[in-house]
């Protein structure tokens, strides 16, 4: 048999099955199983062991039955980084990168030391330039603190921590089972200036930590549309890193509330929202004392990321 078959057979299965972009899952069971490269597998299409087939079939079935793709093959690419990911731990999503690429901004503009001036205007890039601010080596970065709630994978704290390596970053989340993914892709990259915390949101902090940038891709389903969703979401990824509870908004609230005692002056907190929760958590940054509020569009034109900065002199 060779691997071109192989991925025809898994094609076939998968169509049958239903599976949304069967090819491309085809292609990727059957070439990360026999660790091939695309290109070649095309040109070479080279013989393939019955052992591996076997286990091409298991891979298969599984994605067959609904279990996601990347928990199958038992990663995903973020930021330009491989992060493991596996049953308990949701899987990054790529509007969250809007969010990394949004608080890299930020960090350039402190380490630019961009002043506002009195309009609210800004110098400087703004927050509709585009691609990724690629801090090298050679770059003068900010020593910052950085806070990612809600960490999961650590997917976040990790890009952001690779790309600025003079900051120290602290992630949280309530979950053991992430945390341990998280930990083992600090390893993995061998990314030191990350401390992984389990707790409950601010919880695991030690008394008086302050930080210059809060981040959070929070649970922000609305509990009642979670058995609406997807069945490679709602079968398999963890309910505890979806469910938002009744409005959707609950860990957008505690998150707006306890940020500002945690964030120093001028401090920044930005936050990934769910479809329509734009002019909501707006509204909620500004009664929680925050001002230059603002949202940014996803690439489908949902305002997808909210960032807002403490108001001088307000600290919960
Ligand atoms: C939407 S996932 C985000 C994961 C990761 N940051 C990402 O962007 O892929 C939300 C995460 O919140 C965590 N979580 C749920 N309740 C929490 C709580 N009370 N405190 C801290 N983390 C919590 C879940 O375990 C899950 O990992």
């Amino acid at each position: 048999m060779r691997i071109l078959d192989a991925v025809r057979y898994s094609l076939e299965r998968l169509e049958k099955a239903g599976v949304d972009d069967p090819l491309t899952d085809a292609e990727m069971l059957v070439f990360n199983a026999a660790r091939a490269e695309r290109l070649s597998a095309y040109i070479d299409n080279p013989e393939i062991g019955g052992g591996l087939f076997s286990k091409i079939k298991r891979l298969t079935a599984r994605r067959g039955s609904g279990e996601p793709l990347q928990y199958i093959i038992g990663h995903v690419e973020f930021c330009g980084l491989t992060i493991s990911v596996g049953k308990g731990v949701l899987i990054p999503r790529p509007e969250t990168e809007l969010l990394v690429e949004e608080a890299l901004k930020t960090a350039k503009r402190e380490a630019l030391n961009v002043k506002r001036n009195d309009s609210g205007a800004k110098d400087g890039p703004s927050s509709d330039d585009a691609g990724l601010i690629d801090f090298s080596p050679f770059t003068p970065h900010p020593s910052l603190s950085v806070l990612d709630l809600c960490t999961g994978s650590g997917c976040i704290a990790l890009a952001l921590a690779k790309k600025l390596p003079g900051a120290k970053v602290f992630g949280t989340d309530i979950s053991a089972k992430a945390l341990r993914y998280a930990r083992k892709n600090a390893a993995a990259h061998n990314i030191c200036n990350v401390t992984f915390k389990k707790g409950d949101l601010f919880g695991p902090l030690n008394k008086g930590a302050r930080f210059d940038l809060i981040v959070s891709n929070p649970p922000y389903i609305v509990t009642s549309d979670i058995d609406g969703l997807q069945r490679e979401i709602r079968q398999w990824e963890p309910k505890n890193a979806l469910d938002g509870g009744a409005d959707g908004l609950d860990f957008m609230r505690a998150i707006l509330s306890g940020a500002p005692a945690r964030l120093k002056e001028g401090g920044i907190v930005i936050l990934e929202l769910g479809y329509g929760q734009a002019d909501e958590v707006s509204e909620m940054a500004r009664q929680h004392g925050f001002g230059n509020v603002l949202v940014i569009d996803d690439f489908a034109g949902v305002g997808r990321i909210l960032k807002a900065e403490k108001a001088p002199g307000f600290s919960n």
